[in-house]
């Protein structure tokens, strides 16, 4: 079925409902038939050794990644790895089980390929979704664990949810993602200062032998997203994730007062971010861009700013199923175009 014809069924559907139809069909194929993964893998996966690179010690097929929230209990890592992706980032989870916030909290802003959600880290917790993932770990893509705090922990105690986080995940995952930039749990976002981003970055690091990532948000000014990230590097981290959604309304014409806003709308204020971080921090850390890619282009820009890997969500939702194929051979022909041989000589071209 082509995605127009899978897109007209699902967008009739409420926006949760269409995910966890797809949810189920994708955990169903990737479990319990995977036959039905080695038709969509031969048209989606893009086997191409200029697109490789080794980054926290594995191999990464491509750069394009699945961002986290997607696959929150990561049921759905088998059938996104035949869908192209070259790494999947599964979470956010949280210590315990937590079912998010009420619904409705995922909305379409269709005219503008874009999404507002304010799902408050829906999950079924660490110790179920530690066990699934430990059935296939490590596996042929490389996977990431966004990690973050239960609703119910104050502020207080948020370290020690990150920490038994750390713990559980350390061993499941090519890296961690500290997720502090989430608009959807109350009073997270205050986290994102240096005096606790110190604090936590040092007590987790020497819990594994894992790279722990900072992930933002783009609602701050670029000086104050470096000096979060400097703060995050001092102590420790391993790379940074720019950005989380965005609570900037007027982003859309129709929003409602609550949640992130993720999509097209997105691309320019998350590039201003990450572009000012990748100027300060390009080449002594790893750097992951995400917010508002969904295209070649748009991907390709990110890398050539200093992104190792870059990540869609909202794309995936309104261009479908091929979105990780088409932004990698879209990849491959601009390098053409610019001479690059290898996905290596891209990353950061704009800062040398
Ligand atoms: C998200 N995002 C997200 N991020 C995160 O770190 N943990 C999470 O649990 C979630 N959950 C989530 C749910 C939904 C429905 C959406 C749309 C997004 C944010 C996501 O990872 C990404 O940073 C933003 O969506 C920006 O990228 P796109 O969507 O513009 O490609």
């Amino acid at each position: 079925m082509n995605y127009q014809t899978l897109k007209n069924i699902l967008f009739k559907l409420d926006p949760e409902s269409a995910h966890s139809l797809a949810e189920f069909g994708m955990n169903f194929a990737g479990n319990f038939a995977p036959f039905l993964l080695n038709p969509i893998a031969s048209r989606c996966v893009v086997a191409e050794k200029r697109l490789e690179q080794e980054i926290f010690g594995v191999k990464f097929p491509n750069p394009v990644g699945i961002a986290a929230g997607f696959d929150k209990n990561a049921t759905m890592i088998k059938a996104l790895s035949a869908l192209g992706f070259g790494y999947t980032e599964y979470g956010t989870m949280t210590p315990k089980p937590q079912s998010g916030n009420k619904k409705p909290r995922l909305f379409r802003h269709i005219e503008e390929e874009s999404l507002q959600n304010a799902m408050g880290f829906n999950n079924e917790g660490a110790k179920k979704i530690s066990e699934r993932v430990a059935k296939i770990y490590p596996y042929v893509t490389p996977l990431g664990a966004n990690i973050g705090k239960n609703k119910t922990t104050s502020q207080e105690d948020a370290i020690k949810d990150y920490e038994e986080l750390t713990k559980t995940f350390s061993l499941l995952c090519d890296y961690l993602v500290v997720n502090i930039s989430s608009p959807n749990t109350p009073n997270l976002r205050d986290l994102q200062n240096e005096k606790f981003i110190k604090e936590l970055f040092s007590t987790l690091v020497p819990l594994t032998k894992k790279p722990i990532l900072l992930k933002i948000a783009p609602d701050m000014s670029e000086q104050n997203a470096i000096c979060l990230c400097a703060a995050a590097l001092e102590s420790g981290a391993g790379g940074i994730v720019a950005t989380n959604t965005s609570v900037d309304y007027s982003l859309v014409r129709e929003p409602q007062d609550f949640g992130g806003i993720s999509g097209k709308v997105l691309s320019e204020k998350s590039f201003k971010i990450f572009d000012a971080i990748a100027k300060e921090f390009y080449k002594q850390t790893v750097l992951i861009s995400v917010g508002g890619i969904s295209d070649a282009e748009e991907a390709y820009k990110r890398l050539k700013a200093g992104a190792s890997l870059v990540q869609v969500y909202t794309s995936f939702i309104y261009k479908g199923y091929t979105i990780c194929a088409d932004i990698n051979r879209g990849i491959l022909e601009l390098m053409e175009k610019d001479g690059f041989y290898s996905i290596k000589d891209v990353i950061g071209a704009k800062r040398k």
